[in-house]
Parts: structure tokens; C-alpha cells; sequence
């Protein structure tokens, strides 16, 4: 969890942003943007979200937990609904996604590309110990 957050702000210093930096990602073999992706109907686990910044995320399980804010986090499906690639980040303001450009509102509802919303995902804090479910 952690290493993400940090190679993410450290490519980001390089000045590499939207699609260069889902480019990066997706040459050391971590993207997995494979169409026909499902969002998963069977989520739970918890995370230990004691080092997670507001504006920053985490993804575990092919699902995007983001911190919106001090007091709530979001849990969203990691796959796209425009083409069901399995591409979507947050950018600390809204869930994105790099391959056409969608953006989705903290609540999942599409802003544009699409007009198809996210799967979004309960979330439980205990803690610093943060249970996603469907
Ligand atoms: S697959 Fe996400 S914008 Fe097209």
C-alpha cells in the first residue's frame, strides 16, 4: 500500500501526469487494462488506512479505496465503466480514468466519457482499520 503512494508521487515529480504516468505503470506490467473486466459482487477486506493522506488511494483487490476527506473514504471499483478496463485511480478530487479520459464524482456518478456510474463499495472505519464490502 504504501510503495504505491510513494512511486505515484514520485513520478509525478518527474512532471509525468495522466496518460504518461498510467504508461509507466502499465510497462512494469502492473496494468492489467483488459476489456471485459467485471467489477467484483463479492468485496471484503480491511485495510490498515493509517498512512493514507486525504487526496490519496490505495488499491487492493481490484478496488480503489480513496481518502475524500479527514473523516471518510470511498471504495469504488477499479474497473472502467466506459470499456470495463481495469484502469481507474483517484486524482484527489475525483476517481479517474487514464485510457479515454472518464471522470466519475466521489459518489461514483459519471462526469463524462460515459454516463455509466461506478461500482461503489460500503465502507466501515474501526479505527485506522478500514472494511470494504459489498
Ligand atoms: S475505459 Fe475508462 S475512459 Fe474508456
Amino acid at each position: 500500500m504504501e510503495e504505491r503512494i510513494k512511486r505515484n508521487e514520485f513520478l509525478k515529480s518527474l512532471g509525468l501526469k495522466g496518460a504518461a504516468l498510467l504508461a509507466v505503470y502499465c510497462g512494469a506490467s502492473a496494468c492489467q487494462a483488459d476489456a471485459g473486466v467485471t467489477p467484483a459482487s463479492n468485496v471484503d477486506f480491511s485495510l490498515d488506512i493509517s498512512s493514507l493522506a486525504v487526496g490519496k488511494y490505495v488499491v487492493n483487490s481490484q478496488v480503489v479505496v480513496a481518502r475524500v476527506s479527514s473523516t471518510s473514504y470511498v471504495a469504488v471499483s477499479q474497473v472502467c465503466p466506459h470499456e470495463n478496463l481495469l484502469a481507474l485511480t483517484f486524482n484527489g478530487t475525483n476517481f479517474y480514468c487514464g485510457q479515454h479520459g472518464a471522470s466519475f464524482t466521489t459518489s461514483g456518478s459519471a462526469l463524462s466519457v460515459t454516463s455509466k456510474s461506478l461500482t461503489v463499495y460500503k465502507t466501515a472505519l474501526t479505527g485506522t482499520s478500514l472494511r470494504v464490502y459489498s
